[in-house]
């Protein structure tokens, strides 16, 4: 028999993300992965480009400078996979210089569709390089390689960028250790990480004078009203970002600019703020070299060997998963 009643479905992903995050007891949340929709993605684009952020540009210039060093300790018949790949651009230059000694095969691994065709584009001229791009989650995706490894094959996996430092700790340890699992020993982690650096430098880099940093940010509430119905008022938030320097972190806050309510029709929900009340919607951990070292150690992972870019201190650390 029919009745009047409507059972609501159980909330699932984004909507039940935000509801979560936005009726946690204490400081409010919103988790830093949905600040990446198509449009923050651009905005993530141009934060790379800011004379402040030099932190794409070390990155960049550790992968450039030391491509050959990378290539020469991989040995054999790899897979290469890539956690979170963006437009791949940085990425060639290892591809190329592994390329050069055999037939590899490149797995891109994202959710965003834009990006990996962008990056498939970006990296198809490369000789003797398979692109595979994969629409999944981080973990799923490696799976889903190691899967497809034969007898001999050794993974080489790139997580570059210090996206580490966006898992809160022991988040990043955990997801170290998450990785290890899915690995044999004697594969490869290559792991970009930001390390720390006077705090006056480390805010600029995420609160920058042009307000592109505080646009990324804020999109994510302008994401909320367009994908779940919802209606905060934007000039009623300001970007924060602070150092906190018992966690070593620089956290991105919005900050609510008075008392004030929004809807959240597709999340079932009503929030209510208070003024000077704050959602943290970003943990950008900083790292120093020995902390690198110990954590992916207590993962199982060996530190082979580790570059430092002197102009803006960042390390990419070449680590080979133990025999456990
Ligand atoms: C993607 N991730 C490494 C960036 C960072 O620096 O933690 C995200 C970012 N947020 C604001 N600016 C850059």
């Amino acid at each position: 028999m029919l009745t009047d009643a409507v059972i609501a479905a159980p909330l699932t992903g984004f909507a039940a993300d935000v509801r979560a995050g936005l009726t946690k007891a204490g400081q409010k949340e919103l988790p830093s992965k949905y600040l990446y929709d198509a449009l923050g993605s651009k905005l993530f684009e141009a934060i790379c480009e800011l004379p402040e952020y030099g932190l794409t540009r070390a990155d960049a210039r550790l992968l450039q400078g030391h491509a050959h060093e990378i290539a020469s300790q991989v040995s054999g018949d790899v897979l290469v996979c890539e956690l979170g790949s963006g437009s791949g651009r940085k990425t060639r230059w290892i591809l190329e210089a592994m390329a050069r000694r055999r037939h590899i095969r490149y797995f891109p691994i994202e959710i965003s569709a834009e990006a990996l065709a962008v990056c498939q584009r970006e990296l198809a001229d490369i000789e003797s390089v398979g692109i595979v791009g994969l629409e999944r989650e981080y973990l799923d995706g490696l799976l889903e390689v190691a899967a497809r490894r034969s007898e001999g094959q050794r993974l080489v996996v790139l997580f570059l960028g210090s996206t580490i430092g966006n898992f809160s700790d022991p988040a990043d340890a955990n997801f170290l250790r998450d990785i290890r699992r899915i690995l044999q020993a004697g594969d490869v982690l290559v792991l970009g990480t930001d390390l720390v650096k006077p705090v006056v430098q480390l805010v600029d880099a995420y609160d920058d004078p042009l307000g592109i940093t505080a646009a990324f940010n804020l999109n994510l509430l302008a994401r909320i009203n367009r994908e779940l119905d919802a209606n905060f008022v934007l000039s009623q938030f300001e970007h924060e970002a602070r150092f906190n320097s018992a966690t070593q972190s620089v956290e991105m806050h919005l900050r609510s600019l008075r008392t004030q309510t929004a809807g959240i029709s597709k999340a079932h929900l009503t929030v209510s703020f208070e003024a000077g009340e704050t959602i943290w919607t970003e943990n950008c951990h900083k790292y120093s070299p020995a902390e690198v070292r110990q954590k992916t150690k207590t993962a199982g992972f060996d530190l082979q060997a580790q570059w430092i870019d002197d102009d803006w201190l960042f390390a990419e650390s070449l680590l080979v998963a133990d025999v456990e």
